[in-house]
């Protein structure tokens, strides 16, 4: 046997990408598989983004790029964050990546030390407990509830800092709850951090665009507080760019600094095609951004509708992003004959093997009773994948 390291078995695979693994294996074998695991949107990236990208290999934009970020792509960042958030930033602030993923692991890398811990609210996006376990931190799960509206309260917050607090790691649009944070409640968690100097907080705003209840706040807008708020965003998502891979922090200059030094080891930074393209992305209007999600809030409502139909599955009605994550705790210990369900890595493997249908199990995502469903397919998929779910969770009892 080879020997490889031992960071290896510290972290997971993300678990959406094994489920869609999994889908995709069934699917080659001939089943017609209907895939509600993925978190992307099933849209094209707009023309006028795919005309840029074309003009920039035309023009050479072929070299190495700033570590950082090309200055005009850099500089739009900082427009659209004026434009969008009214939140004054400096090129200087900005580090451009390979998707926020890396944005995501360039902060986590940068802040977090061994035993440093971090404070994540339940239901979490996957990929960020592991990133703190690679960078040997401490994860402090801070559970919420589907009646609570899946948000961490300031009391909570406050009773699980201790010393050793480093970071809080959260997104507005939540993946995979659909939780959106207004101003006052980021108000109150803000509160609690200017008493706590020494906590940075990771607010990661990709799903900004796709809102179903109004407009869009950050945690960096509160007096005081915006230096030590890393804003994660990125073009995934509101331009259906996912392919594309850019993804940007707006952050102090130390931080940024931090992390141009941590991506000049590990990629030289995001790709020169793509960043030409995202200048175009950021700076022309948002109607095409708008008209997803308008369409968004259609498949919700039917998804809502259809999921109100089934027996036992209770659901919290998502605020944004393109995810429900219904507890399904009620068809723990039932039985179709052959398969019992015992948790919702079983829900979800029932799901895939009767009903053809890919899901991601909660405890992925921090919150073992719950699984999530996205609604970024074709309304026609929407209606034939909940068919047959319902249809498959029938034969349960
Ligand atoms: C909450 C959240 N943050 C970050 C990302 C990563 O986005 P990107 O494609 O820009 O790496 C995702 C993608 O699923 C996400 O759901």
């Amino acid at each position: 046997m080879q020997h490889l390291s031992t960071l290896l078995n510290r972290f997971a695979e993300p678990e959406t990408l094994k489920m869609t693994k999994l889908g995709r294996e069934l699917r080659a074998r001939g089943v017609d598989v209907i895939d509600l695991s993925l978190g992307e949107p099933d849209f094209d990236t707009p023309q006028h983004i795919k005309d840029a990208a074309k003009k920039a290999i035309d023009d050479n934009w072929s070299h190495y790029p700033p570590v950082p970020g090309y200055p005009d792509l850099r500089e739009a960042i900082c427009a659209k964050l004026k434009r969008d958030n009214q939140l004054e930033y400096k090129p200087e602030n900005i580090v451009v990546s390979t998707g926020a993923k890396q944005s995501l692991a360039n902060t986590i890398l940068a802040i977090v030390d061994e035993g440093d811990e971090v404070i994540i609210p339940t239901p979490y996006w996957v990929t960020y407990s592991e990133l703190v376990k690679i960078a040997r931190g401490k994860v402090v799960e801070a559970h919420t509830t589907m009646e609570s509206g899946f948000k961490i309260k300031p009391d909570q917050l406050e009773s699980l800092i201790t010393s050793r607090t480093r970071l809080f790691l959260f997104s507005s649009p939540c993946n995979p709850s659909g939780a959106v944070y207004s101003k006052e409640e980021l108000k109150d968690l803000a509160e609690v951090f200017l008493k706590y100097q020494d906590i940075l907080v990771i607010s990661d705003e990709i799903y900004e665009y796709i809102n179903f209840v109004g407009k869009h706040e950050s945690i960096a807008q509160f007096e005081g507080l915006k230096d030590r708020v890393i804003i994660v965003n990125g073009l995934s998502k509101g331009f259906a760019m996912t392919g594309w891979r850019l993804g940007y922090i707006a952050a102090s200059t130390e931080v940024a600094k931090a992390c141009e030094k941590l991506q000049g080891q590990f990629t030289s930074g995001a790709n020169s095609i793509t960043q030409k393209a995202a200048v175009v992305a950021l700076t022309t209007d948002l109607k095409p951004s708008r008209k997803m999600t308008e369409e968004f809030t259609r498949r919700k409502k039917i998804t809502m509708d259809l999921v109100g139909q089934i027996p036992g599955l209770k659901c919290f009605e998502p605020e944004g992003a393109f995810y429900i994550f219904p507890d399904v705790s009620f068809y723990f210990g039932t039985s179709d004959g052959q398969t019992l369900i015992n948790n919702s890595a079983d829900f979800s493997m029932y799901l895939l093997n009767t009903a053809h249908v890919t899901s991601v199990m909660g405890d992925a995502f921090g919150e073992p009773n719950c699984v999530r469903f996205s609604f970024a397919n074709s309304a026609v998929n929407i209606q034939k994948a909940w068919a047959r779910i319902k249809h498959a969770l029938a034969k349960l009892s």
